[in-house]
């Protein structure tokens, strides 16, 4: 994709149609002019009438289908606060990239590569790096402003960074261990790092791979969950004390662990989760520990690996207290381009009847995943990504049929970070004949799931400041614990009990916007450019 345009200083559209994110105002970008949206000062007021389509079966096979409105009204608290980012798994690839990224782009840090003088940036996050279509100026031409600035959202460089890591090496070192980014910016951002030093962590050996085992060097004592569950709350209530922040938000990318079984009496249950912390039950996994503390401390808590850290008792409780929980895995490469490619083969009525994925990686998340329980972790987070696509065509696959999936990940060392990630699409075309996709995808891992941590955090945290209320629920309430609308940044999005799971990236993406855009009264992006396509008067 092509990178936005440069900044313009005009907040006007320019001719390419783009309207600058150098806002001179200091105040927001747009302001809508409709009697369904106020601005408060506080808050943007917006009503909404948000269409539907209410399809019935027949009997004899048809369908009978009634449009549908409901009327929203949504409150977004404008007042972006202070912010912390907590990161459980802080001094791995992913933790210490992210920091060292924001230290430098908050601190205009360049550096020399062999290809010259490198500016920091925030590519690869759709919410710092993209843009949407606002709306038409009076001569039909897209008007198209930075995503960033749909709503007031936490810019990046303001976050304060901090976490936990079983391994006690700062972050200055774990950069260096990481060997993710160039020396002369490693140099450089080192000593602002060198006395960030994570938090103490949990370790149970059975869950992630036994090859871990000597960097865990940083653990809270002691065999007591319940004592666990209390030092982590204990943690974020200094961090957050200490650093005068108004609110935290929590992303587990530590290292995938083994899948939790679901035992009934155990994890089941909101009741049943907490009394087997209590009683320290083995199947209690770290990840589950810190989403519980997330949720008794009422901080969204965002699991950034595959494992089923949301096992019911977790959703239930999150439900119960009225807090945010999101995952699971960064959708960051291979993952991403496939929940891409296979929604535009079979909206193009192309079948695919094989995805054949391997991938070798070189970094410590692949020495992790070369044990089996936590590949089969990441096997099945990745073998679901395309189940709505084909479930939406019956005319391509009958019920119950889905190509055939194989995802295979081997250990590289000498390839490090840079992830090599090759797919094969086999598919049915036209009267028999047969398409063959290959793709090779070099996808650096950190510089691609960094971002997404960002995007995860700032639109989590714009999240806690939205609430709506419908003709039938006359007080404000907050969305559903279970943010779904993260999905565009996961591999296999959680939502909420008994409610579609969308895969397609460019659905994920739009629903993200759209519901955006309703909460300052707008209507739905659509590329129907009718006023292009009728006879001018
Ligand atoms: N990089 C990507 O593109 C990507 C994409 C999707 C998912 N993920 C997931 O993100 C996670 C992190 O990836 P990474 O490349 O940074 O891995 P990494 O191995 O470099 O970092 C993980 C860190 O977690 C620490 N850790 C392990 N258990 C912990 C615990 N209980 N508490 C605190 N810290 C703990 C480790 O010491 C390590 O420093 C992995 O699970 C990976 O599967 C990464």
């Amino acid at each position: 994709m092509a990178p936005p345009p440069a900044p313009n200083t005009s907040a006007s559209a320019n001719s390419k149609g783009y309207v600058s994110p150098d806002n001179p105002s200091h105040g927001p970008l747009f302001k809508v002019n409709s009697p369904n949206v106020q601005y408060t000062g506080q808050h943007i007021l917006a009503e909404y009438a948000y269409q539907n389509t209410l399809v019935e079966r027949n009997d004899d096979g048809t369908f009978t289908v009634k449009p549908t409105e409901t009327t929203y009204h949504f409150k977004t608290d404008v007042r972006v606060p202070k912010v912390g980012l907590m990161m459980v798994g802080w001094g791995g690839n992913n933790g210490s990239t992210v920091t060292a990224s924001v230290l430098a782009n908050k601190n205009h840090i360049t550096w020399r590569t062999k290809r010259g003088i490198q500016e920091p940036n925030y590519w690869g996050s759709v919410i710092q790096a993209s843009t949407l279509k606002l709306g038409v100026d009076s001569k039909g031409n897209d008007v198209y402003i930075p995503f960033s600035q749909v709503l007031p959202m936490t810019n990046p460089n303001d976050l304060v960074i901090g976490g936990w890591d079983i391994s006690r090496v700062d972050l200055g070192a774990a950069m260096e261990r990481a060997a993710v980014l160039d020396y002369d910016l490693q140099r450089q951002v080192r000593p602002m790092m060198e006395t960030m030093v994570p938090l103490a962590s949990i370790y149970y050996p059975d869950f992630i791979a036994a090859n871990q085992v000597d960097r865990a060097d940083n653990l809270i004592p002691g065999n007591d969950k319940h004592a666990h569950l209390e030092q982590i709350r204990k943690d974020i209530r200094e961090f957050k004390a200490k650093n005068n922040l108004d609110k935290v938000i929590i992303v587990w990318t530590a290292n995938t662990e083994r899948y939790a079984d679901i035992v009934p009496g155990v994890n089941d249950t909101a009741t049943n989760i907490l009394a087997s912390v209590r009683a320290s039950h083995p199947e209690i996994s770290p990840s589950t520990i810190f989403a519980l503390a997330c949720i008794r401390e009422h901080v969204p808590f965002i699991n950034g690996s595959p494992q089923n850290t949301f096992v019911p008792g977790v959703i239930e409780l999150a439900q119960q207290e009225r807090t945010y929980i999101g995952g699971d895995d960064f959708k960051s490469g291979q993952t991403k381009f496939k929940s891409a490619i296979v929604d535009f083969l079979v909206n193009a009525g192309i079948k695919p009847v094989s995805i054949t994925s391997y991938n070798h990686l070189g970094n410590n998340d692949g020495k992790n995943l070369s044990s089996y329980a936590q590949f089969r972790s990441k096997e099945i987070s990745k073998s679901t990504v395309v189940d709505d696509m084909v479930a939406a065509n019956r005319l391509l696959y009958k019920e119950d049929e889905h190509p055939d999936h194989t995802v295979v990940i081997k250990y590289v060392p000498a390839v490090g970070d840079s992830k090599r990630a090759l797919d094969e699409y086999e598919c049915d075309i036209f009267m028999g004949g047969r398409q063959s996709i290959s793709v090779y995808n070099i996808c650096e891992d950190s510089f691609l799931a960094s971002p997404l941590i960002l995007d995860l955090t700032v639109v989590t945290e714009l999240m806690t400041r939205i609430e709506y209320r419908t003709e039938e629920t006359s007080k404000w309430s907050p969305f559903h614990s279970v943010l779904s609308i993260l999905s565009y940044m996961l591999k296999a999005p959680l939502v909420a009990p008994n409610t579609p799971v969308v895969n397609a990236l460019a659905r994920q993406r739009a629903a993200m916007e759209n519901i955006f855009r309703a909460c300052v009264g707008l209507t739905p992006s659509n590329d129907m450019l009718l006023e292009h396509k009728v006879w001018k008067h």
